[in-house]
C-alpha cells in the first residue's frame, strides 16, 4: 500500500522557536526520508529530509538544476522560465562548467587575504557608527547590511564615489515594488560598469573577468548574479545568527569570552539556521534511491535544514553548539553548485560576530524576542529587523 504524498510542502515552524525546521520534516526523516509529495501545480514529485540523501541528490549529476525543468515546491507560478544569463544555479554541465572554473580562479587566496583587510576595516567602521548613534540599534542597516553590500563592492570594483548609492539601493527594502526598483537599478548600475571596468580594470574580479572570452552581457549577467547571491544571503547570516546568539546566552557568552570560537561558531550557526533552504533538482532519467525509483522528469525537493538536524550526522541537532564540529553541513550546498563565495561569506562572519560581541559585550535584544519580525516565505530566511540595545559604559 503507497503512503499517500506529502501535501502542501511542510513550511510552518514550531511555535516559539524561529530557528527550527517544520516538526513535519523531522517526523518524515524518521519515516521516510525520501518521501512522495504533491506539489502545488499538481506534480506528483518527491521530498528529501536526510543529510544522508540530501548529498546523495546534490552531489548526482543525473539531476539537473534548470529551472525550466523543475516544479515549484510552494507555489502554483506555472512554467518556470529559464535562469537569467550568469546564474549559475541554473546551469549545467558543461555550460556551469565554463562559468564556474573561469569564476573559481579569481576567487584566490591572494584575493580573499585582501578581503579579509577589508571586512576588518568595514566591520569596526560599523561597530564605530553604531557607538557613536548609541542603543537602541536597528542591527540589520546598521550592521548586518552594509558588511555584505561593501564586501561586494570590493569584489566587483564599484568606485567608492558610487557606494554610497549602491548600498542604499541593497539594503532589504520593505515593499516587493520598492525591491524590484532597487534590484533593477543595481542591474543597470553593473550593465554600465563591465564596460567601464574593461576600458580601466582595477584589482578586482569583475575587472578579471574582462581580460576572459565572456561578452559584456555575460559579465553583467555574472555581476548582477553574484550581487544576489552575495548580500540577502550574508546580511540574513548575520542578523539571524546575532538573533540566535541572543536567545541563547550561554552561547553568547562562549564566543565573547572565547574568539577563537569563532571559526566553529561560524559553521555551527550556518548548520543551525540553514537560511538558503530548500535546493530542487530534476531528474534527467530514472534513477534509483533508497529503495525508491525516481522517474525521468520528477522534480526533487531537497530540505537541506532537515539534513542538518538529521541526528545521524549531528547528535543533539537542535541545540546550538558553537564548540561542535558541524562541518559537512549542507548550508552552502553540496556538489557542483557548492556556493562559490562560500570562503568570503566565512571571512565576513568570522570577523563580524566575535567583533561585534567584543565591541557590545552587553548586547541584548531591545524587544521582546516575540516581536521580532521573520522573513517568512522568503528566498533566504532571517529577521526584517533587530532592535538590540546595550549599556552604555
Ligand atoms: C551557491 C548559500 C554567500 C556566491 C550557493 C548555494 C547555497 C548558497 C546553498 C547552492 C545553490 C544550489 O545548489 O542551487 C550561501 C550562504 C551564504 C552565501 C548561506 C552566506 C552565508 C555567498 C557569497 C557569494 C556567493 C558571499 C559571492 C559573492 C554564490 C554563487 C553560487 C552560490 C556564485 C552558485 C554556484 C554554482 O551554481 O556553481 N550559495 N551563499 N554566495 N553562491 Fe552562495
Amino acid at each position: 500500500q503507497p503512503e499517500a504524498p506529502v501535501e502542501p510542502m511542510p513550511t510552518t515552524r514550531p511555535a516559539g522557536c524561529p530557528f527550527d525546521p517544520p516538526e513535519e520534516l523531522g517526523r518524515l526523516r524518521e519515516r521516510r526520508p525520501l518521501s512522495r509529495m504533491r506539489y502545488p501545480d499538481g506534480h506528483l514529485g518527491w521530498l528529501v529530509t536526510s543529510h544522508t540523501l540530501a548529498r546523495a541528490v546534490l552531489g548526482d549529476r543525473r539531476f539537473s538544476s534548470r529551472y525550466e525543468h523543475m516544479h515549484h515546491p510552494t507555489l502554483d507560478v506555472g512554467p518556470i522560465p529559464p535562469g537569467p544569463l550568469g546564474d549559475l544555479t541554473a546551469m549545467d554541465q558543461p555550460e556551469h562548467t565554463r562559468y564556474r572554473s573561469l569564476l573559481t580562479g579569481k576567487f584566490t587566496v591572494r584575493r580573499m587575504r585582501q578581503l579579509t583587510d577589508r571586512v576588518v576595516e568595514i566591520t569596526h567602521e560599523r561597530l564605530d557608527a553604531m557607538e557613536r548613534q548609541g542603543p537602541p540599534v536597528d542591527l540589520v542597516p546598521a550592521f548586518a547590511q552594509p558588511i555584505p553590500a561593501l564586501m561586494i563592492c570590493e569584489l566587483l570594483g564599484v568606485p567608492t564615489a558610487d557606494r554610497e548609492f549602491f548600498q542604499q539601493r541593497a539594503s532589504l527594502a520593505e515593499s516587493p515594488q520598492e525591491q524590484m526598483e532597487s534590484w533593477n537599478a543595481l542591474e543597470r548600475y553593473i550593465r554600465e560598469l563591465v564596460p567601464a571596468k574593461r576600458a580601466n580594470p582595477t584589482d578586482d574580479v569583475l575587472s578579471d573577468l574582462t581580460t576572459s572570452d565572456l561578452t559584456d552581457e555575460e559579465l553583467a549577467g555574472i555581476g548582477t548574479f553574484l550581487l544576489g547571491a552575495g548580500l540577502d544571503t550574508t546580511a540574513n547570516m548575520l542578523a539571524l545568527g546575532t538573533f540566535a546568539l541572543l536567545r541563547n546566552p550561554e552561547q553568547f557568552a562562549a564566543l565573547r569570552d572565547d574568539p577563537d570560537l569563532a571559526e566553529s561558531a561560524v559553521e555551527e550557526l550556518l548548520r543551525y539556521l540553514t537560511i538558503a533552504d530548500p535546493g530542487v533538482r530534476t531528474a534527467m532519467e530514472d534513477i534509483e534511491l533508497d529503495g525508491q525509483v525516481i522517474r525521468a522528469g520528477e522534480t526533487v525537493t531537497i530540505s537541506m535544514h532537515a539534513g542538518n538536524r538529521d541526528p545521524e550526522r549531528f547528535p543533539d541537532p537542535d541545540t546550538l553548539d558553537l564548540r561542535r564540529r558541524a562541518t559537512g553541513h549542507l548550508a552552502f550546498g553540496h556538489g557542483i553548485h557548492q556556493c562559490l563565495g562560500q570562503q568570503l561569506a566565512r571571512v565576513e562572519m568570522t570577523v563580524a560576530f566575535p567583533a561585534l560581541v567584543a565591541r557590545f559585550p552587553t548586547l541584548r535584544l531591545a524587544v521582546p524576542a516575540e516581536e521580532i519580525p521573520m522573513r517568512e516565505n522568503a528566498n533566504i530566511y532571517g529577521v526584517r529587523r533587530l532592535p538590540v540595545t546595550w549599556e552604555v559604559a
